[in-house]
């Protein structure tokens, strides 16, 4: 690349604002977002080097043994927006109720939901691990912010992104003018564009997500739906791989960047799916959408959905506009 067509990422996020006539507030939003993300990508790249692997011995709102670089991402990306007076209120997957901002500083017009460090479970195995967020713009007339703030639909989301801590770290994101990602280049401490407008292929790489462990769980539909993709004889039957590493940011990253489909279905075990609505499902969705690709809850759109509680769960069938319809059409006839 010539040296002088570097863009940072905070470069890209002021020439988005520009092109968008936005307040600088959302555009200081997603710069502090970016600084957040180095730091814990930092620790991660250390954990196996200091005493920041394993467990707290806690647990979190979900009832899941809270991971040490849980807690880091998650007082990392407090402490960078609780005092710059953009935000009104956060939401984390790690707080039973929504955040507010400290009295001591000023309350803005933003809302940050966000999954401090998703794929918990493979932090001690030196597998890919992420951080999802979104922003919305309050809509209470609470001066700093309610849970009425932070149960939007993801149709309202200003923007949304993802951190994905892999064999480089990459922050990919969307401000509703497409999906653009940026690898951090650690020698200069700067998130440098390297996938610019990503669309996600239709058709697609055919690789399938899903844990098929689960497979006796599910429905009658979905069975018949995975029976039928890898041998049916429909024109996106047969061909795939299977592609799972239990890490949403990373088996998603992977779905944006070749196609496929991820698929966390329901289950007899998880009746509303696994993955959290607000700080997991909506985001990606935004996202996915954006990159032209679709998701659903199997019935409807992930984005129409009205969250009823800051950790509700839902099904999530998301990457390929053609295959998402596929599962559609054989989950929405369950009726
Ligand atoms: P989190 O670590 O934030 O709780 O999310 C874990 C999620 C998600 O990352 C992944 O897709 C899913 O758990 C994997 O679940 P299974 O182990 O049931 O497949
Ligand atoms: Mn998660
Ligand atoms: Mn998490």
């Amino acid at each position: 690349m010539n040296e002088t067509h570097i863009v940072t990422i905070e470069r890209h996020i002021i020439e988005e604002e520009r092109r968008r006539g936005a307040s600088g507030s959302f555009s200081d939003i997603l710069t502090d977002m970016a600084f957040a993300a180095k730091v814990i990508s930092r620790q991660v790249n250390m954990a196996g080097l200091v005493d920041i692997l394993g467990g707290t011995g806690t647990r979190n709102v979900q009832g899941e043994a809270v991971q040490k670089l849980d807690v880091f991402a998650q007082d990392v990306i407090y402490r960078a927006m609780d005092h710059g007076g953009r935000l009104c209120c956060m939401a984390s997957e790690e707080f039973e109720e929504y955040i507010p901002i400290p009295d001591k500083f000023p309350a803005g017009d933003y809302v940050l939901v966000f999954d401090p460090l998703d794929g918990s479970s493979n932090i001690d195995l030196n597998v890919s691990i992420g951080t999802i967020f979104a922003l919305y713009r309050k809509v209470s007339d609470a001066e700093r912010g309610s849970l009425e703030d932070c149960l939007q639909p993801g149709l309202q989301q200003l923007a949304a992104g993802y951190v994905v801590y892999g064999s480089s770290t990459m922050m990919v994101y969307s401000a509703g003018r497409g999906v653009h990602g940026f690898t951090l280049d650690p020698s200069i401490g700067e998130f440098i564009l390297s996938h610019p407008d990503i669309r996600i292929p239709d058709p697609p790489v055919r690789s399938y997500s899903v844990n098929e462990a689960y497979f006796d769980r599910w429905s009658p539909a979905m069975q018949r739906f995975m029976t039928d993709l890898k041998s049916g004889d429909a024109s996106w039957s047969g061909g795939y791989s299977a592609r799972y590493i239990g890490s949403l940011v990373s088996d998603f990253h992977r779905t944006l960047l070749q196609g496929g489909l991820f698929m966390y279905p329901a289950d007899g075990k998880s009746p509303k799916g696994k993955l959290r609505l607000v700080y997991e499902a909506n985001p990606l969705a935004f996202i996915a959408e954006q990159a032209g690709g679709a998701a659903i809850d199997g019935v409807q759109r992930i984005l129409e959905r009205t969250p009823e509680g800051l950790h509700e769960r839902t099904p999530l069938f998301i990457g390929s506009s053609t295959l998402v319809e596929a599962v559609g059409s054989y989950l929405g006839s369950e009726g």
